[in-house]
């Protein structure tokens, strides 16, 4: 497996019976822009079996994190849902993506559009300080099944405004909409519905999103990929062509079933 660096498992939070996160160490050379994902794996049969993992831990961080699902017959996550501390997972030496800020043209909101774990990669990028350097306000709207999949609502609710460096900056700028498709919570539906209806604005007291000054991340399964990215581009806005290449918005592909 020389391919892969080995990382030993530091800490394992299992959300619900779908959802966990885990974090790994890091090795010293690994470098990654936030929003960048991983392959992290394991050996199978005496081969590697790798998928794409955002990594949700900041670039700053010592250790990283990742957020996963559980599927029951997943040929990855059956195995890796059992997890233990000091476990050893494989992972890539080259961190590499498509969500980044730096693809996107400069702006006024952001705006970060995430379903189930398409959170993951949102959560390094609004723990990076320059997020907000380049932008009024940045909203993460997290849209999910169940309240229980709303993974680090409370780190984003209490812990990140008190942050010691950099909580100002969360209390002026980030604005998080969680919102819920399955059972009843304070906000209700999906993220397409909210941004047709225009009732995601009226919320968080924002004008409706500007195609001229606003710019957005995505990040969800294929059918909410293309379906965000046909109400953007039916506003004016233009994708990112490839990395290096900014637009008014990215979308991460690399997410398949695991
Ligand atoms: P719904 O409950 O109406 O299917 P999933 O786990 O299937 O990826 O779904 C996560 C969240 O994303 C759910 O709230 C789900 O709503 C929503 N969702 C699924 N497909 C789409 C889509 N095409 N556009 C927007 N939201 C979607």
């Amino acid at each position: 497996m020389a391919a892969f660096n080995t990382e030993t498992v530091l800490s394992v939070h299992h959300w619900n019976d779908t959802l966990f996160s885990f974090t790994t160490t890091r090795d010293m050379s690994l470098r990654f822009t936030n929003g960048h994902f991983v392959m992290i794996g394991l050996e199978v049969d005496g081969k590697p079996l790798m998928r794409a993992y955002s990594v949700a831990s900041p670039n700053y961080a010592e250790h990283l994190e990742f957020l996963s699902i559980k599927v029951p017959d997943g040929p990855l996550t059956s195995r890796l849902q059992h997890l233990q501390v000091g476990d050893k997972i494989l992972m890539s030496r080259k961190p590499v993506g498509t969500l980044v800020v730096d693809d996107l043209r400069a702006g006024r909101n952001l705006y970060l559009f995430g379903t189930g774990t398409g959170l993951a990669p949102y959560m390094s990028i609004i723990q990076d300080p320059e997020t907000y350097e380049r932008f009024e306000k940045v909203v993460l709207i997290h849209g999910v099944r169940y309240v229980s999949e709303l993974a680090y609502k409370d780190f984003i609710e209490n812990e990140l405004p008190n942050n010691e460096y950099f909580g100002d900056l969360i209390k002026e700028k980030l604005i998080y909409y969680p919102t819920v498709t399955r059972e009843p919570f304070r906000n209700e539906g999906r993220i397409t519905t909210l941004i047709e209806s225009g009732k995601l604005f009226t919320d968080i007291g924002l004008p409706e999103i500007d195609p001229k000054q606003d710019r957005a991340m995505i990040c969800g399964s294929p059918a909410m990929l293309e379906d965000i990215s046909a109400l953007l581009d039916a506003r004016g806005m233009e994708i990112s062509p490839g990395v290096g290449q900014p637009g008014d918005y990215v979308i991460e592909r690399a997410f398949v079933e695991k």
